[in-house]
């Protein structure tokens, strides 16, 4: 480590944080989040994970500023999201924040270089020359510029998404289930993607999954149960994430009700 910043990377502390979250649902009846406080460090790579419904979603949408706490505040790149107002927001989200989601989004009547940079071009956002093509020959999509996501395979149509996220050179990259729809082996080559954005690039990515092998390309564990955090797992392995989560099944965390 030679101790150098990225340009704009001025913040002291980690590169979100969050202090006592809550987001109810419902007029309250619903707790999604239920007092919840973290941090991530710039240059870090953290797994999200808990049993269906335990607040992962929402707890990404707040943080990613997609959704807004009842309470609580979330600071993100050194700023409190809840001083923006929307457009504001929606600004910052486009600039700062890469979002890869479980459906790849992809507009299926545009090109793959359409879709990375349609999104940038809607709102005004000047691309550097060349760095599409740098992106797309970083996700090994450079031979398939003008390819419509239909002519895609799953995991080349993530890797589009994923090339999405990355051209603007966000601060953050938030990922919900990224792999979820994908074999094993475009799993891997998404995750190792992600993994070299931390790596190479220095840039931070927070991803909620239900998979220890996704797990294990991670620095960290951190895990939900009923909207609260309840532990977490720092070098975690395929190994130490599939016992943490069987003991969560055995103390029956989750609201574990039956239909
Ligand atoms: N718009 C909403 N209105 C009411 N309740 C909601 C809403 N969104 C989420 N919830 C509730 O909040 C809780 C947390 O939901 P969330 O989607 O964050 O869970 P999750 O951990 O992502 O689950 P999964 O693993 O199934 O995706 C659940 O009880 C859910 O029913
Ligand atoms: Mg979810």
């Amino acid at each position: 480590m030679d101790g150098m910043k990225k340009p704009g990377a001025t913040s002291v502390g980690p590169v979100v944080g969050m202090w006592d979250v809550r987001r109810e649902y419902s007029g309250g009846r619903v707790r999604a989040l239920d007092g919840v406080s973290v941090g991530f460090e710039r240059g870090s790579f953290t797994a999200v994970m808990g049993p269906s419904g335990s607040g992962k979603s929402t707890f990404l949408h707040c943080a990613a500023g997609l959704d807004r706490p009842t309470a609580g505040s979330v600071r993100l790149d050194g700023v409190e999201l809840g001083g923006l107002r929307e457009r504001a927001l929606t600004r910052f989200r486009r600039e700062r924040i890469g979002f890869v989601f479980q459906a790849f989004n992809l507009l299926p009547a545009l090109s793959v270089v359409d879709n990375v940079t349609l999104p940038l071009r809607l709102a005004g956002v000047r691309l550097e020359r060349g760095a599409v093509d740098e992106v797309l020959e970083r996700v090994g999509l450079g031979g398939k510029r003008r390819s419509r996501p239909g002519e895609l395979s799953g995991g080349q149509q993530q890797r589009v998404a994923v090339a999405r996220a990355l051209v603007t050179r966000p601060a953050v990259i938030f990922g919900d289930e990224p792999t979820g729809a994908l074999d094993t082996r475009s799993a891997a080559e998404v995750l190792t993607l992600l993994r070299q954005s931390v790596d190479g690039a220095g840039q931070t990515v927070v991803m909620v999954t239900h998979d220890p092998v996704a797990a294990a390309y991670a620095d960290r564990v951190v895990f939900l149960a009923d909207g609260r955090l309840v532990g977490e797992l720092k070098r975690p392995t395929v190994e130490l994430v599939a016992e943490r989560m069987q003991m969560a099944v055995g103390h029956g965390a989750g609201n574990g009700v039956r239909s």
